[in-house]
């Protein structure tokens, strides 16, 4: 298969030495990507800035914010047999980002904020993506109704939660413990390292791919 996935935070600019972000280090999108590789996969990675090498033989797209992970998305994502959406985006970005540094001012400030496209939202309304959609849902209460909800909106086939108020997995961390949610059902994957998690992931995809392709 040909699998798009987008990795790691966005970078939404105030002005030119700061942004807003959030504390997705990439790790989980670009396990996903390592191990759809390794099972012989050709993958394309979108990712917002990590520290994290890219995996050996993956096509790899940089993007800083979540407009240009919006459009890297919407320019690939048709030849795509899958996509699985793991980057953490900004869901709204300044309304402006002047071209000189912000200076000190009054006690308080107000900073105004705009929506971001939601990308994943957009892959079947507006990109026409007929191939295997697969979503995170990053929750901190609710997991299951939050995550059934994004599979429905989104038209996805997976989504996958996490509960991201648990110490130790989610954000940052090596580990991760998810809640599959499929039209019909739900299943739990107890708390494991992303990294072995993804091998699981692949092999989900692979048949959610062949049961798409053959109805
Ligand atoms: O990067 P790590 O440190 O390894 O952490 C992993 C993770 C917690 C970031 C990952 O497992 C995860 O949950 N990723 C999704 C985070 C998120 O933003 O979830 P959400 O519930 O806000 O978004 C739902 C889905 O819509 C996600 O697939 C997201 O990629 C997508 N989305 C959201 C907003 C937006 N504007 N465009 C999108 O495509």
């Amino acid at each position: 298969m040909k699998v798009l996935i987008t990795a790691g935070p966005t970078r939404e600019p105030l002005d030119p030495v700061r942004y807003l972000s959030n504390r997705s280090s990439g790790k989980m999108g670009y396990a996903l990507a390592a191990a759809f590789a390794e099972a012989g996969h050709h993958v394309l990675l979108v990712s917002g800035p990590t520290d994290l090498d890219v995996p050996p033989g993956i096509d790899f797209v940089p993007v800083e914010t979540a407009l240009e992970m919006f459009e890297a998305v919407g320019r690939h994502l048709f030849r795509m047999d899958a996509a699985v959406f793991a980057a953490a985006v900004a869901d709204y970005r300044p309304a402006s980002a002047p071209d000189q540094k912000i200076k000190k001012s009054g006690e308080s400030m107000t900073i105004e904020l705009i929506r971001n496209p939601d990308i994943l939202g957009s892959a079947r309304s507006k990109m026409n993506f007929t191939g295997t959609l697969v979503g995170f849902a990053a929750e901190t209460e609710n997991l299951e109704e939050h995550a059934r909800g994004k599979l429905v909106r989104k038209q996805c086939d997976l989504i996958i939660g996490n509960d991201v108020s648990k110490p130790g997995i989610g954000f940052e961390s090596d580990r991760n413990e998810l809640l599959l949610v499929y039209p019909n059902h739900s299943e739990a994957i107890p708390e494991d390292e992303k990294h072995h998690l993804s091998h699981r992931l692949v092999r989900e995809i692979e048949v959610l791919a062949a049961t798409r392709k053959g109805s």
